[in-house]
């Protein structure tokens, strides 16, 4: 089979770039091994794909380069998506800071995204196994388990290394070594945080407790702060610790560093409990519950050697602020994480440097390009993986 480009991975990134190179008129035809296709897409979003967000911009993005994005997410933005969307009379909503979901199901996203490929008369090639990618002086040789592709031009859309049992694997990393290139050590990020099993047993039965924090980690001063801090749900679980906060958190964590949150970002604990002392005549416990959940509030004093039932008219101002320390700034450090199996993204990839920021090109290698997960371009939550995926997609479909 002879084509002008072959995309490896008909994920997000790739049946974008597919639909947007072959509705310019190239031949395009679409690899995938998978027996189901998009199978990420279809789980996103706890199957209704937070498609996009409505506020992406460069500042919601981790990579090492953090201005290689900008250009094809200045020429693809959340708006152009959302025209697609409503092209297709998929019904939507916004549920949280700007996350766009579909109101029914993701695989509304995937037969949008289905028939543009489509609509462009792209051939698909799935389930089928690329075995091997030769550079020639055409293009490339592609040797795969349904036979032999010639194409002009390679896209290598094939995702990171997250949830490896829907099919994620590192085909794009080895293709990315075989030429070659440059890559930043991919690991997990948007993952549940973990903790030593002894030093977590104290909270485990506070498992299922969700409230709303601060979490903080790195530096946040200066030009160059490596850290962040967002205020999100936390949730506790068996192991550790999860829930948005945490899975943005974790995308900044660096082993062996703490993460701090503040469980009662609206008040000053010490400050309200030193200074309520002569009138607040109840029992540490139960004025701690009027704040938190109760359940959180038992567990943390237990925790933390405090009576239940200490007056704290009777508290010394140490104890209390040494309480209000725990509360605000509760500095733990994680042991980490629950690695690919339940990360939603990899972080690295691809060295932004090997590419060409308006058209995802290798600058060394003419023809081949990389898009989506692959490349060391890592949203927060909350619709900006996608938004990349797409953005990447369509400079790579259109510079083809
Ligand atoms: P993607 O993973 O979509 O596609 C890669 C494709 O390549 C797959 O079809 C795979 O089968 C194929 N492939 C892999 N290896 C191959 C090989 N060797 N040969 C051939 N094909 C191969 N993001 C967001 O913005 N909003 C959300 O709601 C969510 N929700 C979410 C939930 C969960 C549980 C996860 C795991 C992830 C998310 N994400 C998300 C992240 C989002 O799914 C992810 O960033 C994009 O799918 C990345 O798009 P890509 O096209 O790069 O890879």
């Amino acid at each position: 089979m002879q084509v002008d480009v072959a995309v490896i991975g008909a994920g997000a990134a790739g049946m974008m770039c597919a639909a947007t190179a072959a509705q310019r008129g190239k031949r395009v035809v679409l690899i995938d091994h998978a027996e189901k296709l998009a199978e990420k897409i279809r789980i996103s979003g706890g199957g209704r794909c937070n498609f996009t967000n409505i506020n992406a911009g460069p500042a919601n993005f981790l990579s090492e380069n953090p201005h290689f994005a900008k250009s094809a997410l200045s020429r693809f933005t959340p708006h152009d998506f959302l025209a697609l969307v409503k092209k297709y009379r998929i019904a939507f909503h916004e549920k949280h800071k700007g996350q766009l979901f579909c109101d029914d199901s993701a695989e509304q996203i995937i037969n949008m995204l289905r028939a543009e490929c489509d609509n462009g008369g792209v051939q698909w090639r799935m389930p089928s196994k690329v075995q091997s990618v030769q550079q020639n002086a055409a293009g490339f040789h592609l040797q795969t388990e349904h036979g032999d592709i010639h194409a002009a031009a390679v896209v290598i859309a094939t995702g990171g290394l997250s949830i490896p049992k829907i099919g994620a694997t590192d085909f794009g990393y080895r293709v990315a070594k075989q030429f070659g290139l440059k890559l930043v050590d991919p690991r997990p990020a948007l993952v549940p945080l973990t903790f030593d099993e002894n030093e977590w047993k104290p909270f485990v039965p506070l498992a299922g407790v969700s409230l709303e924090v601060d979490v903080e980690t790195g530096s946040l001063k200066g030009r160059n702060a490596t850290g962040a801090r967002f205020r999100e749900d936390l949730l506790f679980t068996h192991r550790g610790l999860s829930g948005p906060a945490i899975l943005q958190i974790s995308s900044f964590w660096q082993p062996n560093t703490p993460i701090v949150i503040n469980l009662l970002p609206e008040l000053d604990l010490a400050q309200t409990l030193i200074e309520g002392k002569s009138t607040i005549k109840k029992q540490l416990g139960n004025v701690l519950s009027q704040y938190l959940p109760s359940r959180l509030a038992e567990g943390l004093l237990q925790a933390h050697g405090y009576a239940h039932d200490a007056r704290i008219a009777d508290m010394p101002d140490a104890k209390l602020r040494k309480l209000g320390e725990l509360i605000n700034r509760w500095t733990i450090t994680p042991n980490g994480s629950e690695g690919y199996r339940k990360a939603e993204v990899t972080r690295g990839g691809v060295d932004t440097k090997e590419l060409s920021q308006q058209s995802m090109m290798v600058n060394k290698v003419p023809g081949l390009y990389f898009i989506g997960e692959t490349v060391d371009v890592t949203g927060w939550l909350g619709g900006y993986n996608f938004q990349w995926a797409w953005a990447s997609g369509v400079a790579a479909g259109l510079a083809i």
